[in-house]
């Protein structure tokens, strides 16, 4: 999703500018631009594709200036090319934009028709078009901010520069999150506090609703009704996370790799590793009193609410209504307002995941927040924030988010179990015990099946589909398996319950189609292999995900069995992720694509 840094500051931005933009790459983008201001003139660079680009360009025309704006961008309305990257320029006025003006269209076609003309397909445009004309009317640079602001609907993060005005940038925000950074004698603006982090660790979230005005020394802010207000400053934490890739070839390597630590480290913040037994952490949400719950979310985050659903049925006896946030709140689902609902967002940012969270407030649940980033905007409006503590992940597909997302929906099943009574005090020390046990199993997995999975990937590499199967929580870790195979190798792959086989999918199998079983030897077990049958009747190649029992127990003969350590099936798919994710990451290294920024994709969804 698309990226925003701004700097007034004391010496030379366009460099600091593209830094800046460099730690927001992991959201996303496909053209990159750059505007400062030079000698009472605005000018810009700008670039298709890869910052690098945006680099050679600076390069080969450097840009003065000391205070400047910059963009990355994810196409949303016109194609990824040089004059549709932002920034825009129309008449002294330059602006870069995160999200959509909703009313766009008809704003361009009023303007059209008063002769304006408009140079670019993007929505954005018509914020600098509505700026320029107010301008020319006589209004000031505040003022024509504020008529803009009036004017335009749907969600933005922007950022403006005017000609006129080398020392002030003006920034809004309704939706998509903006920071200010409080500098020395510079000030800066950024999508979140990872790409100030260089610059400063001191930070205030403006507020939707809320604009803003940065000089050299400080910033004014406005709410909604233009009155000023303080937002609270921070010190953020985002100084602190090294971005780079350490020893690894991709971040996603490296975060696959982070997942015994990270969900260590979320663990410690939900179960006592000692007592082995679950913290007193749910907040406003009182897991032993609502009569149900809902859960939320997109992508594989809501694949890791799937998995939850299994376990709040089963360890609390608590019914869950779950669907993915776009369709959520469209259903009308009758909500009672005893209940919970949370959300799952990494990035605490996401569109729709936001929107329900908010069709759920309305109905009077009380919200839960599930979230990896603590100053989102999903954390923010939540009742209970629980924090899955991962730790910033760069690369585009979910790997220890998902897996930490897990821990947190495994420890909070089994504490609301305990606290309705489902469970005993005796199981629930069980239960945290083989929680407690994960990261070192993950450490020992991760050591032992590397060689077996890059060699299966090179055969992988070559197919055209691949299927997935599972069944209880392996079903939406199958999905989660195809997802995560199609979103960086660009391999058709789709995830089933290994039970609707033969409803359907089964006509697809021939020896050309490799089918992914994730069988752990548990109580589904023996079903899943009658499943495995059913596809190697008809010539389907089988690779296998089982354990020690399993392999054992199966007489077929499969294209590969990877076999995994016996464990409990509350950390199965836990476990079970590990190859899944390594099998997507060396399919996709070995067809050369772009592993941590897969093509059309963007790590911050901010768009419905
Ligand atoms: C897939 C992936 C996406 C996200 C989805 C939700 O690897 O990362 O499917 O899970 O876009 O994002 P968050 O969790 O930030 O709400």
């Amino acid at each position: 999703m698309c990226g925003i840094v701004g700097i007034v500051g004391n010496q030379p931005v366009a460099g600091r500018l593209v830094e800046a933009l460099k730690r927001l790459e992991y959201r996303g983008y496909d053209s990159a631009g750059v505007a400062t201001i030079v000698d009472g003139r605005l000018e810009r660079r700008r670039a298709e594709g890869k910052l690098f680009n945006l680099e050679r360009r600076l390069a080969e025309e450097p840009l003065g200036g000391t205070i400047g704006v910059a963009h990355t961008r994810w196409a949303t309305h016109g194609a990824p090319t040089e004059a549709n990257a932002h920034p825009h320029f129309v008449e002294g006025v330059a602006v870069v934009h995160n999200g959509i003006i909703e009313n766009f269209s008809e704003i361009r076609d009023e303007m059209t028709a008063e002769g304006a003309a408009f140079t670019t397909e993007t929505d954005t445009e018509v914020v600098a078009q509505l700026l320029a004309k107010y301008r020319r009317e006589g209004l000031g640079r505040r003022e024509a901010m504020h008529a803009m602001l009036r004017r335009v609907t749907g969600a933005y993060a922007l950022a403006v520069i005017f000609e006129d005005d080398p020392s002030t940038i003006m920034a809004a925000r309704s939706g998509p999150p903006l920071a200010i950074g409080y500098g020395q004698g510079e000030m800066f603006l950024g999508s979140d506090a990872i790409a100030l982090a260089p610059f400063t660790n001191e930070i205030a979230y403006l507020v939707d609703g809320d604009w803003a005005i940065l000089g050299r020394d400080g910033a004014f802010i406005f709410d909604n009704d233009g009155n000023r207000v303080e937002r609270p400053r921070q010190i953020s934490s985002a100084a602190a996370y090294l971005i780079d890739k350490g020893n690894h070839r991709h971040f996603m390597e490296k975060e696959i790799h982070e997942q015994p630590e990270a969900i260590s480290h979320a663990l410690g913040h939900y179960v006592d590793f000692l007592r082995h037994e679950v913290k007193p952490v749910t907040g406003e949400i009182d897991f032993a009193s609502v009569p149900s719950l809902a859960i939320s979310a997109c992508g594989t985050a809501y694949l890791s609410g799937l998995i939850g659903k299994y376990w709040f049925e089963r360890y609390a006896r608590l019914p869950v209504e779950i669907d993915v946030a776009s369709e959520f709140r469209y259903r009308e689902i009758p909500l009672n307002p005893a209940s919970a609902a949370l959300f799952i967002s990494q990035s605490g940012e996401t569109a729709d995941t936001l929107a329900s969270l908010r069709y759920c407030r309305e109905q009077g649940l009380k919200i839960g927040a599930v979230v990896n980033t603590r100053e989102s905007t999903i954390a923010r409006e939540a009742d209970s924030v629980f924090p899955i503590l991962a730790g910033p992940e760069i690369g585009v597909a979910s790997t220890k988010a998902f897996t930490c997302q897990l821990a947190v929906l495994a420890a909070l099943s089994v504490g609301a179990g305990r606290a309705r009574g489902t469970i005993s005090a005796e199981e629930e020390r069980e239960l945290v015990r083989h929680l407690c046990e994960m990261p070192r199993i993950m450490s020992r997995v991760l050591n032992t099946i590397q060689p077996a999975i890059e060699q299966l990937s090179r055969d992988l590499s070559k197919c055209r589909d691949v299927l997935y199967l599972g069944r209880g929580t392996s079903y939406p870790l199958a999905m989660e398996g195809a997802l995560k195979l199609k979103e960086i190798s660009y391999i058709h792959a789709e995830g089933y319950a290994a039970g609707e086989l033969k409803h359907g999918p089964i006509a697809l199998i021939d020896e050309n189609m490799p089918v992914i079983v994730i069988a752990p030897h548990d109580r589904f077990f023996e079903k899943t292999v009658s499943n495995m049958q059913e596809v190697a009747a008809r010539g389907g190649r089988i690779i296998f995900m089982t354990d020690e029992k399993g392999a054992a127990a199966s007489r077929l003969e499969t294209m590969a069995t990877i076999v995994m350590p016996t464990v409990h099936e509350i950390v199965a798919p836990m476990i079970y992720s590990l190859p899944i994710q390594l099998l997507a990451y060396h399919t996709a290294v070995f067809m050369g694509t772009d592993v941590d920024q897969p093509r059309n994709l963007a790590k911050s969804v901010t768009v419905e």
